[in-house]
């Protein structure tokens, strides 16, 4: 493996990913890890990423200084470069002109890290710190016009550094620069793929859990699913899965779950049916804000209820990924978030967190899934929010409205599915907006709901735009739903954007 140290750089969580892809198991970890305890890790080469500081700055993060002696092959990229100069003796300045973007490097030297590459490239450039002179032992491997020393090397010590990111996309020959250090430098075989991060995490769990029992809170996401496939895969019946079906699931995911992981994995499984008693707490409620606080409560309400139903489970499985963590502003990757995860546990809650997809990214969890055996349903589904449907129904929530919604929901997924748009178009789903207008069907005068379609292109939820769906299968939507649906008498399409609105309608 190789490790990354993490000093607060915007492409970091890249960094893992590419060496990952080129078949090398690597994480992301606290810059603040100690020599000894990278040791114990054992890795084949060290990287240490950008970030926000100076070097020179008082409180600028560096490393253990004991790392350098460990004989290593290093990696330094950006203000992991100028930390290397600064341990090393030289000095880092401020630039006179701020780099950003594309630039220029030439290849001066005949470092591994450039083997076979051309002289000239394009790489992307983010610093306003530069080094003007190497330290002794450095030689200069490559220079741009602004910058004398682009990028640097000591063989013999076996580091290497960049003032650029390889791991950006821009950087032509980022990726083989990556490659060259891997298998050239450290002396990676390449041979980690999938399917050893499963016999891997499946031996990790069984040491750690041994005859004792996890218990995991199944909600049929693609995240919950594979941690649940993988737990069982490891522990067989030492794990029980709990459904909660809150009653504000789309059509058949309820059933989709029991089937799956109950029928097909066999696993121990309890469905807890509170429908009910999600339902009542909800009446009268408008607000969406008090709408979500109480199903994110009921929710944990019915889970602690049940798990002492169940007896003791020492631990807790979560589908904690990698970006979670990197989103709630850790320091360091491994810091285990609390349990806000599985709908905001309590903090008194006593069991033990297992999170084994916590240093995988989303397309990665789904590769795991697949390997697992999940059906496609499952590995692909769309973001669904843990709300559910209790936000998709505007205003109060009732029994008849929910059934509005996952009639035309359906409707809506088999038509995008049929016309071949499911993988295209990120999430699509209806949602019930609380008025009624007045129609004509079969010469009769209805008075009847509004049901609004939503369907968005997006790449990580953050930002997202309409997604076209071509007129055809659009009116062929809108048909189905006035006609087979009880109480709606018009659909509507939204067309508006993130920002300014959100996806979910609520
Ligand atoms: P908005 O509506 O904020 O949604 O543009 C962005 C994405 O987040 C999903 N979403 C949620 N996911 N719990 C979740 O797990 C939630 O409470 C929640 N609310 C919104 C939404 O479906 C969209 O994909």
């Amino acid at each position: 493996r190789v490790v990354v140290l993490d000093f607060g750089g915007q492409y970091n969580q890249l960094i893992a990913r590419r060496i990952r892809d080129l078949g090398v198991y690597s994480e992301l970890v606290s810059h603040k890890i100690t020599a000894e305890e990278l040791t114990e890790m054992a890795p084949k080469g060290i990287v240490f990423s950008g970030g926000p500081n100076s070097v020179y700055e008082d409180n600028a993060p560096k490393c253990d200084p004991a790392i350098f002696e460990l004989g290593i092959p290093i990696f330094g990229i950006c203000y992991g470069m100028q930390m290397i100069s600064s341990h090393f003796g030289a000095s880092v300045d401020r630039a006179h002109k701020r780099e950003y973007g594309k630039a220029e490097i030439e290849v001066v030297s005949d470092s591994a890290l450039y083997r076979e590459l051309e002289a000239k490239q394009t790489v992307w450039m983010s610093h306003s710190d530069v080094v003007l002179k190497p330290p002794t032992g450095f030689v200069v491997d490559a220079k741009t016009e602004s910058a004398p020393v682009a990028a640097m090397s000591d063989a013999e010590r076996k580091v290497y550094a960049v003032q650029f990111h390889p791991e950006v996309r821009h950087s032509i020959y980022g990726t083989e620069m990556i490659r060259n250090f891997l298998f050239e430098v450290c002396g990676c075989t390449g041979n980690w793929s999938m399917e050893t991060f499963i016999e891997d995490t499946i031996r990790d769990i069984r040491e750690t859990v041994g005859d004792k029992k996890v218990l995991c809170a199944l909600s049929g996401g693609v995240d919950s699913s594979v941690v649940a496939a993988l737990i069982h895969r490891a522990i067989g019946d030492q794990l029980t899965c709990m459904f909660v079906d809150h009653g504000l699931l789309r059509k058949g995911e309820a059933e989709g779950v029991m089937q799956t992981f109950g029928k097909e994995f066999r696993m121990n499984l309890v469905k807890v049916d509170a429908r009910e008693r999600f339902l009542s707490k909800l009446k009268g409620v408008t607000d969406p804000e008090e709408k979500r606080k109480i199903i994110g409560n009921e929710f944990i309400r019915v889970f602690e209820e049940e798990s002492v139903k169940i007896g003791l489970h020492e631990f807790l499985g979560q589908g904690t990924l990698y970006t979670d963590i990197v989103e709630s502003g850790t320091d360091t990757a491994h810091t285990i978030k609390s349990h806000h995860n599985v709908g905001g546990l309590p903090e008194d809650m006593t069991m033990q967190l297992i999170e084994p997809l916590n240093t995988l990214f989303k397309d990665e969890v789904r590769k795991v899934g697949e390997e697992l055996g999940l059906s496609a349903a499952i590995v692909w589904r769309q973001p669904f929010p843990g709300p559910g449907l209790g936000i998709r129904v505007i205003g109060e929530v009732s029994e008849d409205k929910l059934e509005i919604v996952r009639e035309s929901d359906e409707i809506l997924r088999n038509e995008i599915a049929k016309a071949g748009l499911d993988r295209e178009i990120w999430q699509y789903f209806t949602a019930l907006p609380d008025f009624r207008s007045v129609g004509v069907m079969g010469d009769v005068r209805t008075y009847a709901y509004t049901v609004g379609i939503r369907a968005v292109t997006s790449i990580d939820g953050m930002t997202a735009d309409w997604a076209r769906i071509p007129y055809d299968v659009l009116e062929k939507i809108s048909t189905r739903i006035v006609n087979e649906v009880d109480g709606v008498n018009r659909v509507v399409y939204d067309i508006t954007s993130k920002p300014p609105s959100t996806i979910e309608w609520e």
